[in-house]
């Protein structure tokens, strides 16, 4: 808290959380986008938030990306998660191996005692191909176990940075880009506004389960994520947010 107050962060998290009706903002000192050790304190920082705020027994689900790799580096064995499931919000989404939901959630399970589930299949399908994994009983089984979560923990991204990231391809980009894609979460895309662009068919949780839910846990730093956080933001269904003070600056100077 003295180091906090020092930087201001504390009233700083006060005014980004009251201005979007959150439930809870951590702010940690620095700027990730410069500083290995900020990401660090970023994935320490949420590590610790969902040891306090999870329920007994929960189902935990997870995306992937580096600062949810770093929230799972800093979880430990604990009793609060020792009944919990982790398990992977979406599919594949295209990232490396290491990014990936799946390797996050076990990993986590892992670290915590805690059980996991995986879900083996791409995330982005043609109708056709969705429609047919879909009658696998296997796959449903899965993803009802996966939407009956109550709790995501997510990562929050640039738009055009993960278009690029996933590969996605050249037109798509171009029409995202045109309609001002500016933020990417749990698979979505979302404008300046907070309004989601492009709805394909996908596999794991749908933006209505994460609608749903009873604790929607945003985490993402760094100064160039700023704008893209308050995409998130307006989107208007996350309860918590953690991140660094060069994005926090970044979010105010966009309100
Ligand atoms: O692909 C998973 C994901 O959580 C995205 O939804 C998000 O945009 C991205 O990773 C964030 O990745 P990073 O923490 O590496 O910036």
């Amino acid at each position: 808290p003295i180091v906090k107050d020092l930087f201001g962060l504390t009233e700083l998290e006060e005014r980004i959380r009251s201005h979007f009706g959150l439930k809870q903002v951590v702010i940690v000192p620095g700027d990730s986008d410069a500083s290995p050790h900020t990401k660090k304190e970023l994935g320490r920082a949420g590590a610790a938030v969902l040891r306090k705020l999870v329920a007994e027994d929960e189902t935990i689900a997870v995306t992937g990306g580096s600062t949810m790799a770093e929230v799972a580096y800093h979880l430990a064995a604990t009793t609060s998660l020792k009944g919990c499931w982790f398990v992977p919000a979406r599919g594949g989404l295209g990232e490396s191996l290491e990014l990936q939901a799946n390797t996050i959630a076990s990993t986590m399970a892992k670290k915590t005692g805690a059980r996991y589930r995986l879900l083996h299949v791409p995330d982005h399908l043609g109708e056709e191909a969705y429609q047919s994994l879909m009658q696998d009983d296997s796959i449903a089984e899965i993803i009802q176990f996966i939407r009956r979560a109550r709790m995501v923990v997510h990562g929050i991204g640039e738009a055009m940075v993960m278009a690029r990231r996933r590969k996605v391809d050249r037109e798509t980009t171009e029409i995202l880009r045109q309609d001002g894609a500016l933020a990417e979460a749990f698979g979505y895309y979302f404008d300046r506004q907070g309004n989601i662009l492009h709805k394909m068919p996908t596999v794991g949780l749908r933006i209505e389960d994460i609608h749903q839910m009873d604790a929607v846990i945003g985490i993402a730093g760094g100064k160039s994520k700023g704008e893209a956080i308050v995409s998130v933001l307006r989107h208007g269904h996350e309860d918590v947010l953690i991140t660094d003070e060069a994005a926090a600056l970044e979010i105010v100077h966009h309100l």
